[in-house]
């Protein structure tokens, strides 16, 4: 079975954290119908939702993906990159350590988890403002026993290296060639977004369905255009608190046996 942990909109979230936008008025309520479909499709897609209690003071919190990296052995909680983001793990721990051994990325590294794209066992990590060499030393040494190849992308241009890359298959993945070089991608397939949509690259992929943002319809295009099931999904006010499809969720597998192990 497959889980997503998700958290509702947080009241505060106009006070989040941005990097590369400029501030805009969010509209909470129509933020939170969004982020209520964007569930609702993962629940129809077969996960289990798993949605943690909105944080009334933690305003970038519903973007849960970033103070955790879930690996089949292991659940990584990171150490983000802005302190204002640091009492987002403790549910997210919670939640986790039914099904998970954890570890944890200790200072002075930082991690944003969307910095971290783990395709097969290939684990590319974003160097960028959020995330460091150092803790791309302490991921290498967690997954030491597991097989997996950890590596340092530079991310150029928007905030995490999920805003430039993401994987639509195993072997495949979409990227914004602006902000990653496609060579640094372990020679993997590329299929690029339409120059016209920058933000594009940020797909959920479960199962055989690809959910894009509905903001980028020639992207979605071209995903279609190559065989793939794809799922247009509006998160346009939580786009402008600078997250993105990823962002709002953590997949995971448990084995069947675990569902209670679910709240
Ligand atoms: N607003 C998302 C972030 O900066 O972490």
């Amino acid at each position: 079975m497959r889980v997503a942990i998700t958290r509702g909109v947080s009241p505060a979230i106009g006070r989040c954290e941005l990097t590369h936008l400029n501030r805009t008025p969010i509209d909470i309520d129509v933020a939170k119908a969004q982020h209520a479909l964007y569930e609702a499709v993962l629940g129809e897609l077969g996960c289990r939702v798993q949605r943690l209690d909105e944080e009334p003071d933690l305003p970038d919190s519903v973007f849960v993906e970033d103070v955790a990296v879930v690996l089949d052995e292991v659940a990584i909680i990171t150490r983000p990159g802005v302190s204002s983001r640091r009492g987002e793990r403790p549910s997210v721990e919670r939640a986790l350590e039914p099904h998970r051994p954890l570890a944890h990325i200790r200072e002075p590294g930082i991690l944003d988890g969307g910095d971290v794209l783990v395709v097969g066992k290939d684990i590319h990590i974003g160097i960028s403002s959020r995330s460091d060499t150092d803790a791309l030393d302490q991921v290498q040494a967690i997954v030491a026993d597991h097989g997996y190849r950890v590596d340092g992308i530079d991310v150029r241009g928007c905030l995490h290296l999920k805003s430039a890359v993401t994987a639509v298959s195993d072997d495949t993945l979409l990227i914004n060639p602006a902000w990653v070089d496609p060579t640094d991608l372990g020679g993997r397939t590329c299929i690029p977004i339409d120059p016209s949509e920058p933000g594009a690259a940020n797909v959920v992929r479960v199962g055989d369905t690809v959910l894009v943002g509905a903001a980028f319809p020639r992207t979605g295009e071209r995903l279609s255009a190559a065989g793939f099931e794809v799922r247009p999904v509006d998160t346009s006010e939580l786009a402008k608190a600078e997250g993105a499809l990823t962002c709002c969720s953590l997949l995971f597998d448990v084995p069947d046996s675990n569902d209670g192990a679910l709240t």
